[in-house]
């Protein structure tokens, strides 16, 4: 099964959304396998957000992800980076459709809510930065059978 790095950014636990965007996870068929509130050192976010190093909204982007806590979580289905990115939708809100979280919920590309893993590589990363081996719980659920057919 695929597993992705999912970051409830500062601004879902400032606006109370959090719960929201858990349970659309849930609802969807994802299993969570690892989950944490964290605030995230500065260190990280340079780290995790290395490949936008140099651009404009990088110091923004730092600055805005370490300024209050955040939900880590990692989450797992078939196909869960793909599934996972069209459910949250566009990074600019103006783009994302509604249905999508970005969509539903957001409004400025500075505060666009959610980050999610984009391709095999940057989860397997992403995931190793937020999260070491016992921090992720691998169990069974009964009902996956109804949703993959696993
Ligand atoms: P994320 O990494 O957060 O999941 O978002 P993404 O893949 O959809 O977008 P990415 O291109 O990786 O950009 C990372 C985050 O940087 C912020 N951003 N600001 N001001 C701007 O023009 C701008 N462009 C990107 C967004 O918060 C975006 O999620
Ligand atoms: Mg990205």
């Amino acid at each position: 099964m695929e597993k992705t790095l999912i970051l409830l950014k500062p601004d879902s636990l400032q606006r109370g959304l959090s719960g929201e965007i858990i349970s659309r996870f849930e609802k969807k068929g994802f299993k969570i396998i690892g989950m944490k509130l964290i605030k995230v050192s500065k260190d990280l976010a340079e780290t995790h957000y290395s490949e936008h190093k140099g651009k404009p909204f990088f110091e923004d982007l730092v600055a805005f992800i370490t300024s209050s806590p955040i939900i880590a979580m990692v989450i797992e289905t078939q196909n869960a980076i793909n599934i996972a990115r069209n459910m949250m939708g566009s990074t600019n809100p103006i783009d994302a459709l509604p249905g999508t979280i970005r969509g539903d919920f957001g409004i400025s590309v500075e505060y666009n809510i959610i980050h999610g893993s984009d391709s095999e590589t940057s989860a397997k990363r992403e995931i190793s930065l937020f999260f070491n081996e016992k921090e992720l719980i691998e169990y069974s659920k009964p009902i996956q059978k109804w949703i993959t057919g696993d």
